[in-house]
């Protein structure tokens, strides 16, 4: 039988009441008690991260292919969210779980989040969003000051100034990027005489009016797919997004965007000119934390005549503390830059926000209706690429507010002393390899136990003395070998870590900077849960080494066997 089975007779009566107001005042107040009962056992919930749930019988629970014909009461479809959602959710919040960017919130979002739904302003024009316009400009204005710092006087007149916008909200970073890459875009392609811009006339006809042949974009290796993306949904072309690599610190090496640069240049000659739209430097890449000599790229941007862009979505929000900003030199000049509030601002998901140094440069996104964003009104809709979109600013804006900028920096001096505490327990246990000297937060490394380290290590210090070769080869054969079974090694650990469900950190592959040109699967943790302290990191560390040796049985002859004849 239905174990939620009540149905609710359907008549306008009932239905009325779900909006003007529930059946009486009590019953909102009550549900929002039991609502919040809830959440909180949620939170207190002790066992697995993931729930014990297989993949497919959570699809045998939501396998109804027909949308419900009759009402149901409230209380019931709670209780169906409880047991059926809530029970088998990620708690992202738990301080075992090291693995992803999405992490622990201060409860107070969850109010906000209230606040959010039942004022219901829609941010794309004014007659929907009063006050909450001005909120919106309110915080850009707060983050575009943070990043280029102009001087007082351009933020007092330009903060509520509705013919420009210093940037904007949107859904997320990928969004935000979207939004940044649209508008270098059309700066490199824009109006001239006659030829009305790119964004009216289209790809083809920008590039043989301006008489290019193709556009780039160019990036680092580390570089988030949001990109290719953008690439792809503005005509561009994802073939067209150049991967730069990167130096031993994961970040951009300039000298081969230089070269890059040059190559395109004289490319150019032969097969039709390339233009340069737009260079991207990252502060804050996905998988290693880390930032791009931003000072130098910009030197390059300006050299080329490119968009020079900053995606800080991960790392900009270090930026409130001032000792972090050295990390970021250079992202002032930046023409625009975007961040994540549900990264570093500790915000539920989701908010983005893009904001551009030249606060006319959203004109190049302008759009008007007749029936909302009329040509001269004020309506902050008239620059956004999306259309309807929620007050999710009122979360970064208020948390900046509650936390201020003495918190974030002693939450971000907490994640820094996580970061250097995990990386020095993964040292200490002599079975680790950590792979990156983090910057914000993201330590990348592998299991790899004592006896393999020391064998990579010996061959690798016996390269340089090798004079044949031939021997060379053979030695860096060997070392390939090796770390393809290492790599297989921590795609079962993290397996196996995924049913032990005690802890938490995610697994990626990344050209190794220490065993280039070789991928490497390495375990990645993002410590940003104020929650997580130094207890807790020693027992993830021990629960990997102990299933890592465990799960080493089974590849240890294989090693043993690479070690003697280099597994011919
Ligand atoms: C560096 C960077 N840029 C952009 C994004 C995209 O952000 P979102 O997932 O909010 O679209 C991410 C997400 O992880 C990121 O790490």
């Amino acid at each position: 039988m239905n174990q939620y089975p009540k149905k609710v007779k359907t008549n306008l009566e009932y239905l009325r009441k779900l909006f003007i107001m529930p059946d009486s005042p009590d019953k909102f107040i009550d549900f929002g008690h039991d609502l919040l009962e809830m959440l909180h056992d949620f939170f207190q919930e002790k066992g697995g991260i993931h729930s014990a749930i297989t993949l497919p019988a959570l699809s045998e629970i939501f396998n109804q292919t027909a949308v419900p014909d009759s009402p149901k009461l409230i209380k019931d479809v709670l209780g169906e969210i409880k047991d059926k959602i809530v029970k088998h959710s990620v708690k992202v919040g738990n301080p075992y779980y090291i693995g992803h960017m999405t992490s622990a919130i201060p409860y107070f979002m969850i109010l906000l989040e209230m606040i959010i739904a039942a004022l219901n302003q829609n941010q794309v024009k004014i007659e929907t969003a009063k006050a909450s316009s001005f909120v919106e400009r309110e915080l850009v204005s707060w983050l575009h000051r943070l990043i280029f710092i102009k001087a007082n006087k351009y933020y007092q007149k330009n903060v509520q100034n509705h013919r420009v916008a210093l940037g904007n909200i949107t859904s997320d970073g990928t969004l935000a990027n979207l939004t940044a890459m649209f508008v270098a875009r059309e700066k490199a392609f824009p109006p001239d005489g006659d030829f009305p811009g790119l964004r009216m006339s289209g790809v083809e006809k920008a590039m043989r009016y301006y008489g290019y042949s193709k556009g780039v974009f160019l990036v680092s290796k580390r570089g988030h797919y949001s990109i290719v993306k953008s690439a792809n949904v503005l005509g561009i072309g994802e073939e067209n997004v150049i991967s730069i690599p990167v130096d031993r610190n994961n970040r951009m090496d300039i000298k081969k965007l230089r070269r890059k640069v040059n190559a395109l240049h004289s490319e150019s000659k032969k097969e039709g000119r390339t233009k340069i739209i737009a260079i991207i430097g990252i502060a804050g890449t996905t998988e290693t934390g880390s930032v791009d000599n931003l000072q130098e790229m910009e030197a390059v941007a300006r050299e080329t005549g490119a968009h020079f862009h900053v995606d800080a979505c991960w790392g900009g929000s270090a930026m409130l503390v001032d000792d972090y900003r050295p990390l970021f030199s250079g992202i002032e000049k930046a023409d625009s830059v975007t961040i994540d509030a549900h990264k570093l601002l500790y915000c539920p998901m989701t908010m983005g926000i893009v904001l551009f140094r030249n606060e006319k440069d959203v004109h190049f996104i302008r759009h008007s209706s007749q029936y909302v964003i009329r040509r001269n009104s004020v309506d902050t809709g008239r620059f956004t690429i999306e259309g309807s979109r929620p007050f999710a600013c009122l979360k970064p804006w208020a948390a900046l507010k509650i936390i201020g900028k003495e918190g974030y920096g002693l939450l971000f001096k907490q994640a820094q002393k996580s970061t250097s505490n995990l990386k020095k327990i993964l040292d200490n246990c002599g079975n680790f390899e950590t792979l990156n000297n983090p910057q914000l937060f993201i330590l990348i490394y592998r299991f790899i136990p004592a006896i393999a380290k020391g064998q990579l290590i010996e061959w690798k210090n016996s390269k340089p003395s090798l004079r044949a070769k031939d021997k060379i080869k053979s030695i860096e054969q060997k070392i390939r070998k090796v770390n393809n079974l290492i790599n297989g090694l921590n795609i079962k650990l993290h397996k196996a870590l995924r049913r032990d469900d005690t802890s938490f950190v995610s697994r990626t592959t990344v050209e190794s900077t220490t065993y280039r040109p070789q991928n490497i699967v390495v375990l990645r943790a993002v410590l940003i849960n104020p929650l997580t302290n130094g207890q807790i990191l020693n027992e993830i560390v021990a629960t990997q080494n102990r299933i890592g040796m465990g799960v080493w049985r089974e590849f240890e002859p294989v090693f043993e066997r690479l070690r003697k004849d280099g597994g011919k």
